[in-house]
């Protein structure tokens, strides 16, 4: 199975800029670039901050973009979403008993689980102890291997600025996943807005540049400097599933420089 994977949106009310960039454009370049170049993805999954603000109208265009996408997607709430007006737009959306946008579904070999760690009002992630009770039912349901889809992740990343907004009180995740983490095969996560790869107790983790604006790499400046901006290059990825591996190609997909044969 083959799917993309692409994260931050960010889209604003009326279709306007952010940070000197066009959102909307931004996510239509992206569909239009995997529409043409990746014709076999069977799936689209966006992990989080598909709006800036919460407005209902930002909701609206996101639908707008993706209703020229052919093939099911998988949406998951980051901390700049509002859960119910993401549920009001997209009603076919899936939710656990409890209301929170968690769900899973079968991805070739693989189960995965979306997870959703919005704290309303906030920037850092929660994951209480409802969402986890859930999240371990779906673990103990299944014997498959497991790839997990959340918005904030729950390990430090380096970059001061985000850490201190990832993910708090990780203990109800922690709980939740105990035992497991053999079976978590990869964790792909957003808000970061930049490529990151590696892995945590043993779990590998992905993440990458968002489709509007970018985090800088800055691995040095306190937290309370605040959280440094950058208008890099955009990013999807594209995930190849098989039974022995997880493959993730990054594509730069307003790249343009022209093309060569290298030689010997
Ligand atoms: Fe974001």
């Amino acid at each position: 199975m083959k799917f993309i994977h692409l994260t931050d949106t960010h889209l604003v009310a009326g279709g306007g800029d952010l940070y000197g960039s066009n959102p909307k454009k931004r996510l239509q370049q992206a569909v239009t670039h995997f529409m043409a170049h990746q014709p076999d993805a069977e799936a689209l999954v966006i992990t989080g901050d598909l709006t800036h603000y919460g407005q209902a109208d930002a909701y609206a265009q996101l639908r707008e973009v993706l209703s020229s996408v052919d093939k099911p997607i998988y949406l998951i709430p980051g901390n700049h979403d509002h859960r119910d007006t993401l549920k009001e737009y997209f009603p076919s959306i899936e939710c656990d008993g409890n209301g929170f946008v968690q769900y899973t579904k079968e991805f070739g070999d693989y189960l995965a689980i979306f997870l959703d760690t919005n704290e309303p009002g906030v920037s850092w992630g929660t994951f209480c102890g409802t969402r986890g009770a859930w999240l371990r039912e779906q673990l103990e349901a299944s014997t498959k291997p497991v790839m997990l889809f959340m918005h904030h992740p729950f390990f430090p990343i380096g970059i001061h600025s985000m850490d201190a907004i990832s993910l708090r009180e990780t203990t109800a995740f922690r709980v939740a996943i105990a035992g497991f983490e053999p079976r978590i095969r990869q964790v792909f996560f957003g808000h970061i807005h930049r490529p990151i790869t590696g892995s945590y107790q043993g779990m590998p983790f992905f993440t990458l540049k968002g489709t509007n604006h970018q985090v800088a790499l800055e691995l040095h400046a306190d937290a309370d400097e605040g959280i440094p901006g950058r208008q890099e290059a955009p990013q999807y990825a594209i995930v190849q599933l098989s039974a022995e591996q997880i493959l993730i190609h990054i594509e730069d997909f307003l790249e343009d420089s022209p093309r060569f044969t290298l030689k010997g």
